[in-house]
């Protein structure tokens, strides 16, 4: 299965990604990272293993992404042979002409238990809400900001001496483990 990974931070799901690659617990090989920020770390890691790299340039919008620029993004990845897109920490809504070439092929991460607290720093407002569990979600991608039909989900405690911090990398450790599987799930139904 070839993914294509859209992202525009740290990248740390796409190297859980690869790293189930590489114990063999996923069958799947990463033939494209593209970001909209040129300076995202999740690019360092990827030429690191020897995967094409690009950038998404939204010519200077700061959130938008043009409808033809993801009409282009969309050739990209048909041009690599990409099957599934996988959306790790890639901060731009994905609307109509990506979502149209990949029907039912995009998939999202989102560090809450989706439909609660989606948008940013979801675990922070989580915390600040005086929830008892916090948890990550892995879904389809539609036209909503973190809607679309869910994969996979599961949850963490939130503890009474938790800071945002050390909660969200309770949440990142199950990412880690959930996005992969998540793949493998969608891989065996769809492809
Ligand atoms: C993750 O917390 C993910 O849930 C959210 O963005 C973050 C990306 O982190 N959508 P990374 O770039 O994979 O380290």
């Amino acid at each position: 299965m070839r993914l294509g990974i859209l992202g525009s931070g740290s990248g740390s799901n796409m190297q859980a990604i690869l790293d189930a690659i590489g114990d063999g617990s996923l069958d799947a090989r990463i033939a494209l990272v593209l970001s909209d920020n040129p300076d995202a770390f999740i690019l360092e890691r990827a030429k690191k293993h020897g995967i094409e790299t690009g950038i998404i340039d939204c010519g200077g919008f700061k959130t938008k992404f043009p409808d033809e620029v993801q009409a282009e993004t969309a050739l990209r990845l048909k041009q690599a042979g990409v099957e599934l897109v996988c959306l790790a920490g890639f901060l731009r809504l994905v609307k109509r002409p990506l979502l149209d070439a990949f029907p039912n092929r995009i998939l999202n991460i989102h560090p809450s238990l989706l439909p609660a607290y989606p948008g940013l720093e979801s675990w922070k407002q989580a915390l600040d809400a005086g929830e008892k569990e916090a948890g990550c979600t892995v879904h389809f991608v539609d036209e909503g900001m973190d809607t679309g039909p869910v994969i996979l989900q599961e949850s963490v405690p939130i503890l009474s001496d938790d800071s945002a911090e050390v909660l969200h990398a309770r949440i990142q450790v199950l990412e880690h483990r959930l996005y992969p599987a998540a793949i493998k799930k969608v891989g065996r139904a769809v492809l």
